[in-house]
């Protein structure tokens, strides 16, 4: 599964979500991209209710994504770079996985992200303590990052480029 945090469908994060779709889709396995920008998925309140291991009390979209999540080989974790952190609309997501704690180990065998930047250098270290985070919660164990820096001027080929080198590494280190 990979989770495009996209705000639009005409950004860069888009772009590499959809590049990464077609790199796994050539290797022949089976993608599901979600886009939580058009979903209903409600803030974790922090109500403590999935403290007894049978998951979250809100019934929303977030349902689709917990199933896929622990069924997944690989989750990838899409953003751009907001305020040096993930885009509010990942950070939702990774909030309400909050249910991950009383389960211990339920996540998929593999994770991932990719992030972009408008800036030369971009700060990415605060989106990555989030993913490790969320990685460690979940028992999962960390494929590798992509930093794209310096998106005000790249092109979208460019993009796409970095993001069929990245999925070409992660799928080997996968063996997929
Ligand atoms: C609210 C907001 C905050 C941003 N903060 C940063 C930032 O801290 N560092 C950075 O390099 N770029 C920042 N940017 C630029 C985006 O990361 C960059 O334009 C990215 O490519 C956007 O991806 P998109 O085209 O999928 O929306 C910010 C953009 C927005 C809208």
């Amino acid at each position: 599964m990979i989770i495009c945090a996209c705000g639009s469908r005409s950004g860069f994060t888009y772009t590499m979500c959809s590049e990464a779709r077609e790199g796994f889709l050539a290797r022949g396995f089976g993608v599901e991209v979600v886009y939580p920008i058009n979903m209903d998925i409600s803030h974790c309140t922090g109500c403590g209710s999935c403290e007894n291991g049978r998951g979250c009390v809100i019934d929303d979209d977030m349902s689709r994504i917990y199933d896929s999540f622990e069924t997944s080989d690989i989750v990838i974790m899409c953003t751009p770079i907001h305020y040096s952190g993930p885009s509010s609309v990942m950070k939702t997501v990774i909030d309400r996985f909050q249910t991950l704690w009383p389960r211990g180990s339920a996540g998929p065998r593999y994770m991932a992200c990719m992030m972009c930047g408008g800036d030369a250098e971009p700060e990415f270290r605060g989106a990555m303590y989030v993913f490790k985070a969320l990685a460690i919660t979940a028992g999962s164990k960390w494929l590798g990052d992509l930093r794209i820096s310096g998106t005000d001027s790249k092109s979208p080929s460019e993009i796409r480029e970095e993001c069929r080198g990245f999925i070409s590494s992660i799928s080997s280190a996968a063996s997929l």
